[in-house]
């Protein structure tokens, strides 16, 4: 149930995401202040959104358990075809933001939050926005690999499109399975058993064939949640490996506790964090991976980044 409050109206203005190179490029945030990555307009504004870079973005988002506030006044851009990190330390609110973008977060009895996500021109909170077709459009990927286990892992990659495209036949199911198995860089492993049930694979495949199940939807956004963390070393490098390589279809947030994985395979970076115990986690900072980790603005980013908090 969402209890839910819009707050921009008309055709939103959109601030410079930290990848157009304008506005500097960089934002931060005190902790009472959302981060803006630059004043509105000064890339286009609406044209950003209009032409499609901007696939995703949200404006004072906050989100609640009961009256507990989680985060508060989150306010971040997703250019298109690029890879954001959110870190912060446990409990900061990262899990529960990263759900409030696909409608996940009002699932849970006497969640809500207010603010706005925006998909594209449309706010997938307003009251003609409809869950599922949120949910199709921004998949996610969890922290443990969660195929149908029982499922063929051909069926796994199915099971989505069956419900949501009209009647495939044959082939243009056995195209659809092959081509996002191989756009997943699991096919060479599975394609002769496709009928077997997706819980004999490693965890490593598991994911992958999630990752491929939520492409298969072909969403624009697509939304990880610590997605190697249950993996091991040589699964987590092939997971960095097809994030890469996806990025050119798929707009990513990963949430990641691995600071090494955020700086290989993210574009920007977000940090969020609790300033005091029962605070909500707010955005400190946000821009380029790259600063955010070498030349970090706000001292509790630098703490955090050098692992001397967190
Ligand atoms: N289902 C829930 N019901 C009530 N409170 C919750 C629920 N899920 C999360 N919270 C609370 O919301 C806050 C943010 O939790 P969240 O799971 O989003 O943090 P996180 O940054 O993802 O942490 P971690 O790094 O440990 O995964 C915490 O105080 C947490 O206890
Ligand atoms: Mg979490």
């Amino acid at each position: 149930m969402t209890d839910h409050v819009t707050t921009v109206e008309g055709t939103p203005d959109v601030p410079a995401p930290p990848g157009t190179g304008v506005g500097g490029g960089r934002a931060s945030a005190g902790p009472t202040a959302s981060a803006t990555p630059s004043p509105a307009g000064t890339s286009g504004g609406p044209g950003l959104v209009a032409s499609g870079l901007l696939p995703m973005y949200t404006r004072d988002l906050s989100a609640f358990f009961g009256s507990h506030k989680a985060i508060e006044n989150v306010t971040l851009d997703f250019p298109r075809n690029t890879v954001t990190a959110i870190i912060g330390p446990s409990g900061c609110g990262k899990s529960t933001y990263l759900r409030c973008l696909n409608r996940m977060h009002e699932m849970v009895p006497h969640a809500r939050c207010t603010g706005s996500v925006y998909l594209r021109d449309t706010d997938i909170y307003g009251k003609d926005a409809d869950p599922v077709a949120v949910r199709r459009a921004v998949g996610m990927v969890f922290q443990r690999p969660n195929p149908f286990p029982t499922k063929s892992i051909a069926d796994n990659i199915l099971a989505g499109p069956r419900f949501t495209r009209a009647k495939l036949d044959k082939a243009q199911r056995e195209d659809l399975v092959e081509r996002t198995l191989r756009g997943a860089g699991l096919w060479d492993e599975v394609k002769n058993r496709l009928q077997a049930q997706a819980g004999g694979l490693s965890g490593g495949q598991q994911q992958r064939l999630c990752i491929a199940r939520a492409l298969a939807e072909e969403p624009d956004v697509l939304l990880m949640d610590e997605p190697c963390s249950a993996l091991d070393p040589q699964s987590t490098m092939r997971i960095e490996d097809l994030i890469r390589s996806i990025k050119d279809r798929v707009t990513i947030v990963i949430v990641t506790h691995n600071m090494q994985q955020a700086a290989r395979v993210s574009d920007f970076t977000a940090f969020i964090t609790i300033a005091n115990e029962g605070e909500p986690g707010r955005l400190i900072e946000t821009g380029f991976t790259k600063d955010v980790f070498g030349n970090p603005q706000q001292e509790r980013t630098e703490a955090y980044v050098s692992g001397r908090f967190g």
